[in-house]
């Protein structure tokens, strides 16, 4: 057989999931990744103080590439002029990382160096202000506030009502039903991007089933989270934020 179709399996078993090596740094679409704060803080139960009543980011990522260049290190001087911005939606709500800029520093270098090949994003301000650009565009707060904390509903009208605004599919991950709930609870959603100017595009490729389970990263990644994943059909919990305001 020709080699490369030997390769890249035997690759992927010797290696740790984010392995370089096995990463070809090619990409086709970006994915504007923001999750619910109440939500995160439930599942990692852990330190997880004061979180934002909004929905915040976590990440712009390159579909299928990851830590595409680990010589490029991450600069918080570049990005000195978005700090008020990046603290207040991009902020660490785990507080697993020693310090803030540590989780910028991981999705930099995890998601932004391979980001990084598009000209509107091949530099720390560009990749980090073009984010912070993508979700004031797409305001996805004005859209999706939990009204009726008590009602569970059926996840695809949550995925239909966001398809309706934004016209394309998303992809929404929830965390699965721990002993004492009875339901999935909503902690993450995905708009995905075309990935040379940024444009909304389908989750999905043309003909194409909702992509598979994948358990979704999260920060850290500690033994003791559930894990969020794609959600399951049936109902789903939006839970209200504890704090009225912030
Ligand atoms: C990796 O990043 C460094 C620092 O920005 C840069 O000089 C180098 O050209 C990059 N390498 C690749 C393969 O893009
Ligand atoms: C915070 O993290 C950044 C990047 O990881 C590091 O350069 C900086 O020294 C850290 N600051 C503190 C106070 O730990
Ligand atoms: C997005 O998905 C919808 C529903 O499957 C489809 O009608 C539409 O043509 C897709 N858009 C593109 C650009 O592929």
């Amino acid at each position: 057989p020709p080699p490369f179709l030997l390769r890249l399996p035997l690759l992927s078993a010797l290696c740790a999931p984010t392995c370089a090596l096995v990463d070809r740094h090619e990409w086709k679409k970006l994915i504007l990744v923001q999750h619910w704060p109440e939500t995160v803080c439930e599942e990692v139960q852990k330190d997880c103080r004061d979180p934002p009543n909004y929905w915040t980011i976590h990440g712009l990522w390159p579909d299928s590439s990851e830590n595409c260049n680990g010589s490029w290190k991450f600069n918080l001087k570049e990005i000195q002029d978005l700090l008020p911005e990046m603290k207040e939606y991009w902020p660490d709500l785990i507080h697993l990382f020693p310090n803030r800029s540590s989780f910028w520093n991981h999705e930099w270098r995890k998601h932004g160096t391979c980001a990084a090949q598009v000209d509107a994003l091949n530099s720390q301000r560009k990749y980090f202000g073009r984010t912070l650009e993508l979700y004031r565009e797409l305001d996805l707060n004005r859209w999706v506030r939990p009204s009726f904390p008590w009602l569970h509903f059926p996840v695809a009208d949550f995925k239909d009502a966001l398809a309706r605004v934004y016209r394309v599919i998303p992809k929404i991950h929830c965390l699965p039903p721990s002993q004492d709930e009875e339901v999935q609870t909503i902690g993450q959603i995905e708009l995905c991007l075309t990935k040379q100017d940024q444009k909304l595009r389908n989750c999905t490729e043309p003909g194409q089933e909702p992509p598979h389970k994948k358990e979704v990263w999260l920060a850290g990644g500690g033994t003791e989270s559930r894990g969020l994943r794609v959600c399951e059909d049936g109902p789903v919990f939006y839970p209200p934020p504890k704090k009225a305001k912030h």
